[in-house]
Order: C-alpha cells, then sequence, then structure tokens
C-alpha cells in the first residue's frame, strides 16, 4: 500500500482493524488518520445519509492534504485511502472482528454508557475500547463492560487531520499493555501522544473550556464585543483562532453538554454555572459551523 509505505511511523503490533462509532466531525477525522496510517477503518452512524456525507468530507480533507502531493502520488493517495474505510449503521456487527474501537458520539454519559454494554458483548476479548469524550469520566463509562483493564480514553483534536496532539487517558483499572498499545497506536498517527490520568477535561479542555466560558460570561456582561474579543485573543494572545469563533468550530451543543456534566459534578464551582446565551443558543438550534449558525453565521 503506496500510502502506508510512505509513511515514518509503524502500525501499533495486533492493531489492523479500527472500527469509529459516531461518524460527526470528529468521528470521521479519526477515521481518516487511522485509513492515512494504514489501517482498515469501519466508521458507523445512525443513518447511510450521515455516513455518505461524512465520506464526502473525508475524501474533501483528504485532497486538501493531497494538494500538497504531486500528480499521480495525489491521485492514488485519495483513492488509496479512501478504499481504506467501510461504512455501517450497526455497530455491533461492525465491532465483531475489531483490534480497536474507538467511540465519538454525543457527549451524553448515559447514552454512551448503553452503546459501551452492548459493544461488550458484541466483541472480541481483546478488543480494546477508547472513549474521545471531551469531558466525562473514561470510569464512568468502563465500568458497564466486563474490560475495564482494556479500557481508556483517546482524546483527539478538532480538526484531527491537522491537530498533532492525542491525549492518552488510563483509568486505575486501565492495563500497562492496554495504555502501550494505545500510546503506540496514536504514534502510528503521526501525533504527539500525552498521557493524563481520568481527571475531568483532561489536560487541554479542563483549561480551555472554561477559556471559552470566561469568554461567554465578558460578553454577556456586555464588557466587549465577540467580534473586539476574539480579535484581542487572536492579536494579542497569538491564537489561531478566537473564543467565539472556536467554539462555534467546537459545537456549542458539545460546549453545553461538557458544562453541564461538570455543573451537575460540581455544583458549588462558579466556573461551571451555566450560561444563559449559550443556553438560548442551543435551544434555538445554534450549534455553530455545523448548523450553520452559533454566534456568527457560516
Ligand atoms: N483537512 C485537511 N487539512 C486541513 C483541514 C482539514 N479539515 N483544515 C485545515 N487544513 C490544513 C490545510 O493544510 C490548510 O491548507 P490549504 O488551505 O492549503 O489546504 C491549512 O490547514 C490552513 O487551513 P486554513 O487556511 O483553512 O485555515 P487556518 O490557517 O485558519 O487554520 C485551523 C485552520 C487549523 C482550524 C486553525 O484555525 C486552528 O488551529 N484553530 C484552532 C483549532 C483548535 O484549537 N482546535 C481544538 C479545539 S478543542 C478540541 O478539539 C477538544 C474538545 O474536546 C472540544
Ligand atoms: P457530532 O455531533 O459532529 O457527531 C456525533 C455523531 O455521532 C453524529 O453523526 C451522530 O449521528 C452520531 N451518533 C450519536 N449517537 C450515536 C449512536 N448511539 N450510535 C452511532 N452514532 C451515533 O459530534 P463531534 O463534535 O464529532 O463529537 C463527538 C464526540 O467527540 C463527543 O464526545 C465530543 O465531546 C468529542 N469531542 C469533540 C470535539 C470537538 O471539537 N467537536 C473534540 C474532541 C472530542
Amino acid at each position: 500500500r503506496a500510502a502506508t509505505m510512505a509513511r515514518s511511523y509503524s502500525m501499533a503490533p495486533n492493531v489492523s482493524r479500527v472500527v469509529v462509532i459516531g461518524s460527526g466531525q470528529m468521528g470521521g477525522g479519526i477515521g481518516q488518520a487511522a485509513a492515512q496510517s494504514g489501517y482498515d477503518v469501519t466508521l458507523v452512524d445512525m443513518s447511510q445519509d450521515i455516513l455518505a456525507n461524512n465520506l464526502k468530507a473525508i475524501e474533501k480533507s483528504l485532497t486538501r492534504v493531497a494538494k500538497k502531493k504531486s500528480g499521480t502520488e495525489a491521485e492514488s493517495f485519495v483513492k488509496d485511502i479512501m478504499s481504506r474505510i467501510s461504512v455501517s449503521t450497526s455497530a455491533p456487527e461492525a465491532v465483531a472482528d475489531a483490534d480497536i474501537v474507538i467511540e465519538a458520539i454525543v457527549e451524553n454519559l448515559d447514552v454512551k454508557r448503553k452503546l459501551w454494554a452492548d459493544l461488550d458483548k458484541a466483541a472480541k476479548k481483546s478488543t480494546i475500547f477508547a472513549s474521545n469524550t471531551s469531558s466525562l469520566a473514561i470510569g464512568d463509562m468502563a465500568t458497564v463492560t466486563e474490560r475495564q483493564d482494556r479500557f481508556c480514553g483517546l482524546h483527539f483534536f478538532n480538526p484531527v487531520s491537522v491537530m498533532k496532539l492525542v491525549e492518552v487517558i488510563k483509568t486505575d483499572k486501565t492495563s500497562e499493555e492496554t495504555n502501550t498499545t494505545m500510546m503506540q497506536f496514536g504514534e502510528s498517527l503521526n501525533k504527539r501522544c500525552v498521557q493524563c490520568t481520568d481527571t475531568p477535561g483532561f489536560i487541554v479542555n479542563r483549561l480551555l473550556v472554561p477559556y471559552l466560558m470566561e469568554a461567554i460570561r465578558l460578553l454577556e456582561r456586555g464588557e466587549a464585543t465577540k467580534q473586539d474579543i476574539d480579535a484581542g485573543m487572536k492579536l494579542g494572545a497569538g491564537h489561531p483562532m478566537g473564543p467565539f469563533q472556536l467554539a462555534d468550530y467546537v459545537g456549542l451543543d458539545t460546549i453545553k453538554f461538557i458544562m453541564d456534566g461538570w455543573h451537575a459534578k460540581y455544583p458549588e464551582d462558579p466556573l461551571f454555572n451555566p450560561s444563559p446565551l449559550l443556553t438560548k443558543l442551543v435551544e434555538d438550534g445554534h450549534h455553530g459551523v455545523k448548523t450553520k449558525q452559533g454566534f456568527y453565521e457560516y
């Protein structure tokens, strides 16, 4: 396989089949990254329409990467990688021969726990389960399975094909063997892997999400416009996007799910108080770039 040969990172031992459940912004990117590194990937979602749209988005993203390659290499690059990605609407069927299952569905603990309990019955004993959750405790999901030693967090960043980081989260039940395999898997995707314990938000979101919320509260108090806050953080702090652009990019529904979860867990901490403005936008269906309206219009 041309794309595999061209990579400088080797694949993780004993891993060839990767199944990604939830083929949205993150699941598609994770599937793309895995296929780019030579793994056979199955993307699972609720409908063929969602999957077809996601395949289009992956092809578009690969075409952007291929633009930097020469003629025939660019053509076979996209084709080779796309040929390694299949789709399914049946999670239990898809995971039957998976080596790794990565979950990237909605940020809701009950929904994730139900999924993991079902998948635990359908997957091989040796299959490693990993959640891409932004904010939930990995341990709270692992307990619904019989494989707490083969359960961990594998947290990617949006857009997956550009962002170079993966957080690998080990609970106190995750085995060393699982942790090592997942560090190797993350590195095989050409990402820098950092290790974190099962603490809310891990490293990056524990710092990033409160920062996004502080920007929303600054706007709510009428102290500056969103345009000026965005310009301030881009030009004054060197961020590639301002906080409102980034919040729209991440998804306002996802940010609200994260905040609701943390507020319920730590009701005394004012850092996690709900924001009326964020609540209103989400209730109105303005979830950011993915719905073409958030703090800004797209
Ligand atoms: N696929 C492939 N390549 C892409 C891409 C994609 N989807 N998006 C960007 N690129 C690459 C391309 O190489 C592009 O060059 P070309 O236009 O020549 O193809 C290059 O990046 C630059 O892209 P753009 O010119 O479109 O835009 P930009 O320079 O503003 O970069 C960005 C876009 C990378 C998204 C940048 O704005 C950025 O880094 N933003 C911050 C993103 C961030 O903080 N992400 C973390 C969110 S938090 C999270 O993910 C965790 C969580 O749990 C919520
Ligand atoms: P998204 O809304 O773009 O995609 C979620 C997908 O999951 C949708 O296509 C939905 O149809 C599908 N889905 C929901 N329930 C399902 C089920 N039971 N079975 C199969 N598919 C199901 O969301 P996203 O932004 O990709 O986020 C997904 C996960 O990744 C969340 O846990 C989120 O916190 C996390 N995350 C998000 C970001 C980000 O920047 N958006 C970054 C890192 C991690």
